[in-house]
């Protein structure tokens, strides 16, 4: 079995990395020329999906001025543009089930799947996506709420893409009635993630999700305590423990050699913009109202860490120091996969991971290209 390797993907300008500087040297977000030689590279390469993060409002004004998360591309368009440009690597696209309506996306995911070849999968957020500030959006309910309405959201899209009509009363909709095609998918519905870790999120995980998404600097033992639990809740429901897989998410940073990816570490770290760390700091840990606090809680070299790499787990290094950043995942950590994000993602980057990387895990028995396999999740 091998392992499933992903790009975090780039639809926003900088990817993780809280620096101006990193930003400057990346491609340009909004010109589709940038993402059709990011998605064919990863194909080419061999990676198995690429997962597409939403947001809708951004973290703040200092991280929007370097592109982090805004603008942000909206991740059925970007997929429905690269799914025509790639033949078999996998999509899974963010909804923001606060910001949706069931209905509409049972009409987008059935085009995208249909159009794909049942490439198409989804990563189901309830909360607002960092929309704070936006007032007068679509759904405004309790953290817990929110979970409801995304419970049913699964079950009104399941309903509609198993039978092709939706009978559906419950607190949040009330829908009846047949709804136009393309209503098939991949059966009963598309691949399904999520990424919540609270209780209501574990337990919407045990029911729901065929994969979840742990940040990588979960600690090994509580990311083994979450995934007994999310499988426990899993098993109750009458779901094998097993259909669940784990994905761990990574930002790698790669030169040929180790020196190098020392001296490109060494810079990305003194490039990371403090102020946009705590407002990032600030933006995900609502409870922490001003920045001050965070600045007195923590030091310049944990600050900087965090700039680095976001929630991912940091790999850094050169090419048998990141395929054993990737193995300690996968035989320490337990997790089926890694979604990778890269700090400068032109297209020689992935390139770069694919020639020097990859080769290591075949050669160590923990990945196998897909062209003899099947791409997966
Ligand atoms: C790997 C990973 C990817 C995520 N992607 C998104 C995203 O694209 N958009 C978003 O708003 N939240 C994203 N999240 C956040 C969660 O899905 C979730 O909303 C958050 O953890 C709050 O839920 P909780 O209170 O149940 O933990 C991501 C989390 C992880 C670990």
């Amino acid at each position: 079995m091998s392992v499933r390797l992903g790009l975090f993907y780039p639809n926003a300008r900088a990817i993780h990395t809280i620096s101006g500087q990193v930003a400057a040297r990346n491609p340009d977000v909004l010109d589709i020329k940038s993402h059709v030689a990011v998605a064919q590279a990863c194909e080419r390469i061999g990676l198995d999906y690429l997962f597409v993060a939403d947001a809708w409002g951004a973290y703040g004004p200092l991280m929007s001025s370097f592109g982090l998360q805004d603008p942000m591309l909206l991740p059925p368009i970007l997929a429905a543009s690269l799914i025509a440009v790639t033949e078999k690597i996998r999509l899974i696209t963010t909804l923001h089930t606060s910001w949706f309506d069931p209905l509409q996306y049972v009409r987008i995911g059935g085009t995208l799947d249909q159009l794909s070849g049942g490439r198409w999968g989804m990563n189901m957020v309830s909360g607002a996506g960092f929309a704070t500030s936006i007032t007068g959006g679509p759904v405004d309910l309790s953290h817990d709420g929110r979970y409801d309405r995304a419970r049913e959201f699964v079950e009104v899209m399941t309903q509609a893409w198993s039978t092709g009509k939706v009978d559906f009363d419950g607190e949040h909709f009330r829908i009846h009635g047949a709804i136009v095609g393309p209503g098939t998918v991949q059966q009963p519905r598309p691949f399904l993630v999520s990424a919540g870790a609270s209780d209501a999120g574990r337990d919407f995980a045990g029911h729901y999700a065929d994969c979840i998404f742990m940040p990588g600097r979960t600690p090994k033992e509580e990311l083994k305590t979450r995934v007994a639990d999310i499988r426990r809740i899993a098993t109750a429901a009458g779901r094998p423990a097993d259909a669940i897989k784990v994905q761990m998410h990574a930002s790698v940073a790669l030169r040929d050699t180790a020196a190098e990816a020392k001296e490109y570490s060494e810079w990305i770290a003194q490039s990371i913009d403090l102020p946009a760390v705590a407002e990032y700091l600030n933006a995900v840990r609502a409870n922490i109202s001003t920045y001050d606090d965070i600045y007195s809680s923590l030091g310049e070299l944990q600050m900087r860490a965090i700039g680095m790499v976001s929630g991912a787990r940091k790999i850094h290094g050169g090419p048998s120091e990141v395929a054993d950043g990737i193995a300690q995942l996968v035989n320490e950590f337990g997790c089926d996969g890694v979604a990778i994000s890269l700090p400068i993602w032109q297209p020689e980057e992935i390139e770069r991971f694919g020639r020097k990387v990859l080769p290591i895990l075949e050669e160590r028995g923990l990945w196998s290209h897909p062209k003899t396999r099947d791409f997966g999740w």
